[in-house]
């Protein structure tokens, strides 16, 4: 299949360093491009992680907020057991999910752990960890990005808004290559979701060059 104007002509430029027990397909994003992954409004998947508990929501309201160093937004509100587990560590990941985890995404947004402490074994979660980040980041997903909390006391409170600094960010190859999303040529599972409500998302959809 050829590949679209987006995608065509550009150069490989991301390697695989201390990722090489990762999943098939992964690459590190070069931090100054992290930004990109969020751009295109994708649905996200929380993760954090304290005394050894490890968690995992949905968010649909995660926002790029700096280039350098690169911050991201999220909005976790108060009875979700996943920002407790934040406030505690002060780290997250986001793995950006995809059509092979949408039932996933909606299961964890869904279900707390408050009242389910097997979440993520029924909702058929899977993690892996990287080095220098104590937070897991979900199998199958698209992208990841590591975040490292920035205190803000009264965006939290006030606002539910948390901000973070992107220490590390991946992503499937297939995908995304040389800073940008190329979903054309690849499996449509592994196109990014929109949620709309109700249990509705909408899968990003076709390239405009312009
Ligand atoms: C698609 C989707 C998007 C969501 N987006 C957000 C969000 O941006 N912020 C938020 O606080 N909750 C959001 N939720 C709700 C949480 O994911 C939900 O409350 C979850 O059960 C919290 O899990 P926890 O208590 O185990 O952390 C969303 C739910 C769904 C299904």
């Amino acid at each position: 299949m050829p590949r679209t104007a987006t995608c065509s002509g550009m150069m490989r430029s991301m390697q695989k360093d201390d990722i090489k027990d990762w999943p098939d397909h992964v690459a590190a994003v070069p931090l100054d491009k992290a930004y990109r992954l969020l751009n295109h409004g994708p649905t996200v998947l929380v993760s954090a992680s304290h005394g050894g508990v490890d968690n995992v929501m949905a968010a649909a309201w995660a926002c790029a907020l700096d280039f350098a160093p690169p911050k991201v937004t999220v909005v976790l509100d108060k009875s979700t057991r996943t920002r407790e587990l934040v406030e505690a560590s002060g780290w997250w990941v986001l793995s950006v999910p995809n059509v092979s985890l949408a039932a996933l995404t909606l299961g964890v947004g869904t279900d707390s752990a408050r009242g389910m402490p097997d979440k993520l074994l029924k909702h058929g979660v899977g993690t892996f960890r990287t080095p220098d980040v104590p937070v897991p980041l979900v199998v199958g997903c698209s992208a990841w990005l590591a975040c490292r909390l920035v205190p803000e006391p009264h965006n939290q409170q006030t606002y539910d808004l948390f901000i973070g600094e992107v220490v590390g960010a991946w992503a499937d190859e297939r995908v995304f290559r040389s800073g940008r999303w190329c979903f054309e040529d690849a499996p449509r599972e592994l196109r990014t979701l929109h949620y709309v409500a109700g249990g509705q998302f909408y899968v990003t959809g076709e390239s405009l060059q312009v």
